[in-house]
Formats: C-alpha cells, structure tokens, sequence
C-alpha cells in the first residue's frame, strides 16, 4: 500500500480504482479534506475531474441542479461517462435535471412509503430468517455469497414480482452494468446482457401492461400517467437503475456489516444490551460503508466554487466516502459505533431532488438482518481478508469469509 499522505495535491488521481480495494483511499481523502477539498484531477483513467471531499460542499452542489446537472447527455452520475450510444437505451430519471425528475419520481416514490414498508417487514423477515437458520455453524463461509447476494436479489424480485426461479438473472445483469472489467476489456458481452435484459423486462412490460394494476414496481410503472407514456430506452433505464441501485448497494451494506462485527465484536455486545440501537446501528453500518462511493455532476456554466473557477462542461465528483468520515461531523470516523449519535445525518444516499428513494427500504433490511442475528446471538469472527473490488463509484464487496462463533 502506497502512503497516501505523501501524494502532492498537484499530482494526485483520487479516482485510482486500486485505493478502494486496498482502502487507502480513507488516509488520501483526509487529506484531500485538509490540504485540498475542491481539487482538480488533470488527467485519470476517467477524464479530467474536480473532486469535492467536505460535507458541506457537496450538500452545496447537490442543492443546486440548475447549475450541476445529472443528465445523461453530460454523462451522468458516475465518474464513469455514461457512454452516448447506452444513454440511447439506458434513459432514467436519475440522470434527469428537473422538471423532468419530479414528475417521474413521484411515480416510483409510492412503492417506498411507510405504509408499504410495513406491507413488506413480513416477507424481508421470512426470508432473512430462513436464510440465517440455514448458515453452518462453526464453519467457514462467505457471508457474501451467502447473506448479502441472496437477501437483496429476492427482495428486488419481490419488488418487481419478477419470475422467482429466474431471480439469478438480477444478479448477472446488475453485475454487468456496474463491472469495470466489462466495460472496459468485454464490451460486447456487456451489450449482449443488457439486450437480454431488455428482451426479458419488455416481455414482462407486455404481460403487466394487459393485466389489471398490481402492487409491484414494473405494475406500478406500467400504468401511471407519466411512465404510461416512456419508451423503450427509459423504461429499460429504469429499471438498470432500480437494479443497480436497490442491489449492489444494500448487497454492500450487508456485506460491510458482517465485516464492521468481526473488527469490533464489542459493539455486537452493544448491539444486544440495548436492541434499542438497531435502527442507529443501521445508519452507521451505511455510514461506515459508504456503498455509493460518490455521485457526480457536471457544471452545465461557467461558475466560481470556493475560489475555483469551474467550468462549463467540468465533472465534479461529490466523494461521500469522504464526507462521512469527515472529523468534524463524525469523530472517529474510521469507528463502527452503533450508538453514534448522528449517525443517520451521512451522505451515503445523497442530499436534495435525487436523495436515495429506496432509503428506506435499504434500512428496513438492514434492521430486519440485526434484529434476526440478535434473535440467534450469530456472532461473526473474520475467517480471512475481505475482498473488495478496483472500483471508484461502487464500494463493492466480494468476499467476506466469517466464521458463527
Ligand atoms: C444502502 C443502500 C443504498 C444506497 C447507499 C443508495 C444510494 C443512493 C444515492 C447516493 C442516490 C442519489 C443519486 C444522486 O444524487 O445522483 C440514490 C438514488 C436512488 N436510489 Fe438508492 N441507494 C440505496 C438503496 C436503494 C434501494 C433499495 C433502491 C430501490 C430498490 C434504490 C433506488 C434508487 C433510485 C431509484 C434512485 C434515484 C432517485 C432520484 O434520482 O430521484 N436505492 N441512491
């Protein structure tokens, strides 16, 4: 591991995919944070960049989506440019500036009420006690392969009520869209399972669309006013981000967490002396794991920003990895502590018009997953180095090797 705290601001590619595998990028950004929190990256793998690493700029940024916008014809909401031929079939209202955004929102928003939340606590619960009760005891496994894919992939098929015994799929599409190997060394194969995603969600689209509305989300979608009207592209965009968004995200926050309970098994100890901290415990595991590493913008004029001039066409990376470590808001912030006391104030789902619309749902699973591990005293110990993926936009997991103590 390379000490980041040496790296000259002048010179330094925050975006190095290797950082987030090696985690790194936590002493880097500390230092971005104090020596340089709005810094300009002339060159990376990605293209030139600002990146902005405090809290309070990037709440700053996101407030203001006249001027930063999200729109795919910018390049979207990575810093991986959406590339212009998939923003012809990936349309979706997370890369939409408003008055666009609002009105698709509202749309998707209803599938994530309280109210619906509660319809769903019996089937997350169902589901994520079968699968604690069915883990070996005192024997190794990947908490991965075992908690964190199966829990977030069915709850997606729920959501859609997708075809259960093809719910794998979720799984290979989703990974496709995020993979940087894909994108980069095999293109064609990545295009070929988006098609086939798009085959099968446009079949789907058909059957819903003669059948009478449903609770799920594609039913949802389907029948209102302004999805009633989408096309291909963006019913397909939308459902690449419902996939990326409401998987590889949770999938990490499961993951984190097993992985945050074995490096301090005291706060499990916590945890169960006052069960009363769950929900807190929730916040700070998304907190900790910051499992959308950033979200970008691109400036869409000429503007002035903290004494930089910024300009039109410039992509800004809002690092929320690096503002929910931030010291002044978050002492210790390299602690998994579940009873921190402003643990849910992190960035982790963004801030303003695009806040995360699935937070809820996120957290409900999260708890449900505590509540279920307290209920069997599962106490994790590290049985190997967690594995995480070369990735700048994704904190992505692939292994956590644990043991039930
Ligand atoms: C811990 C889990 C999650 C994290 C960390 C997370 C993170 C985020 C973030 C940072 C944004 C803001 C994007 C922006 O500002 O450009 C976002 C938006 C979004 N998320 Fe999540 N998400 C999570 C879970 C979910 C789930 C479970 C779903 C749905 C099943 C979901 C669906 C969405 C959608 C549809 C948007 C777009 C909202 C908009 O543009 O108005 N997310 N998420």
């Amino acid at each position: 591991m390379t000490n980041q705290t040496l790296e000259r601001p002048e010179t330094l590619d925050p975006s190095l995919p290797g950082r987030f595998a090696d985690g790194s990028a936590h002493a880097m950004f500390a230092n971005l944070r104090r020596e340089a929190p709005v810094h300009w990256c002339a060159d990376s793998q990605f293209g030139p960049f600002w990146s902005v690493s405090r809290y309070d700029d990037i709440v700053a940024i996101e407030a203001q989506p006249a001027l930063f916008s999200s729109e795919a014809k910018h390049g979207g909401v990575s810093i991986i440019d959406i590339n212009p031929a998939e923003a012809s079939y990936l349309e979706s209202f997370i890369m939409m500036d408003p008055p666009r955004h609002a009105q698709k929102r509202r749309t998707i928003a209803p599938a994530f009420t309280p109210s619906e939340m509660t319809r769903l606590t019996g089937s997350i619960r169902t589901r994520t006690a079968a699968c604690l009760d069915a883990l070996p005891r005192g024997e190794v496994f990947d908490w991965e392969e075992r908690v964190s894919i199966p829990l977030t992939i069915d709850m997606l098929a729920i959501l859609f009520d997708f075809p259960w015994d093809e719910r794998e799929n979720l799984r290979i599409w989703s990974d496709a869209i995020t993979s940087l190997d894909m994108i980069a060394n095999r293109p064609q194969e990545r295009v070929g399972l988006l098609f086939q995603m798009a085959g099968r969600f446009h079949q789907l689209w058909q059957e819903r669309l003669a059948a009478e509305p449903a609770p799920d989300l594609l039913s949802m979608m389907i029948h209102s006013q302004s999805f009633g009207e989408m096309d291909a592209a963006e019913f397909m965009g939308n459902m690449a981000t419902l996939i990326v968004g409401g998987n590889d995200t949770t999938r990490n926050s499961m993951s984190g967490l097993a992985e945050a309970l074995t490096l301090w098994p005291g706060q499990w100890d916590r945890l169960r002396a006052d069960p009363s901290l769950i929900a807190n415990a929730a916040s700070e595991i998304i907190r900790w794991q910051s499992p959308a590493l950033h979200m970008r913008r691109t400036a869409i004029e000429d503007v002035e920003f903290k004494g930089h001039r910024i300009r039109k066409g410039d992509k800004l990376v809002l690092w929320y990895v690096s503002a929910n470590r931030e010291e002044r808001l978050f002492p210790d912030g390299e602690l998994f502590l579940v009873d921190r006391p402003n643990a849910r104030r992190h960035l982790s789902f963004g801030y303003g018009i695009h806040r995360c619309v699935g937070a809820r749902l996120a957290e409900l699973q999260l708890q449900v997953l505590i509540e279920e591990m307290l209920r069997r005293d599962i106490r994790l110990e590290a049985a190997g180095p967690v594995e995480r993926a070369a990735h700048p936009f994704l904190a992505i997991v692939n292994a956590v090797p644990v043991r039930i103590g």
